[in-house]
């Protein structure tokens, strides 16, 4: 137990070849340095990516780039396709969304993805309609 709470210790050599050994902080910092880099390097989770390609297959025409409800499709429509920006939509909870996406609404352009969305699919597409939302544009 008492081995377990002792500094972690690292060793290695300089360009001279001068042993050096970095002890607490700065060893931990350089054990974790390549795995933090890597996770800077992706700027988004796994799930947002690929719901964004998704998103601008499927959505875009009538949710907009920015996900305000003005994409090119949407001066044709009877009803609006909705402003993710809205507080109306922001105030609604994952499942309520997912819900609409999966369903569809009756009796509006908006129909339902089932079928054409996997289960995950429709997660990834939600994790970037929230993104949007989120982000300013
Ligand atoms: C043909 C145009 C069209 C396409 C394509 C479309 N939508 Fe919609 N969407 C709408 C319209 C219109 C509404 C608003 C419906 C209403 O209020 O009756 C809507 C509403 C929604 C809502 C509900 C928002 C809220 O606040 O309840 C979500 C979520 C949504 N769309 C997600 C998506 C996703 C994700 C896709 C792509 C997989 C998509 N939509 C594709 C037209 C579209």
């Amino acid at each position: 137990m008492l081995k377990m709470l002792q500094a972690p210790k690292m060793t290695t050599m300089d360009r001279r070849g001068n042993r050096l050994v970095f002890s607490g902080l700065a060893g931990f910092l350089l054990l974790i340095s390549p795995s933090m880099s890597s996770l800077y390097a992706q700027e988004y989770p796994s799930d947002v990516i690929r719901g964004k390609t998704l998103y601008a297959r499927h959505c875009l025409e009538c949710h907009g780039s920015g996900g305000r409800g003005d994409g090119p499709a949407a001066a044709s429509l009877k009803v609006e396709p909705a402003d993710f920006h809205r507080f109306r939509s922001f105030l609604k909870s994952d499942e309520e969304l997912l819900r609409t996406i999966e369903h569809g609404i009756v009796f509006s352009p908006m129909h339902s993805w089932r079928g054409q969305l996997t289960d995950e699919e429709m997660q990834d597409v939600l994790a970037y309609v929230r993104l949007l939302s989120q982000q300013g544009q």
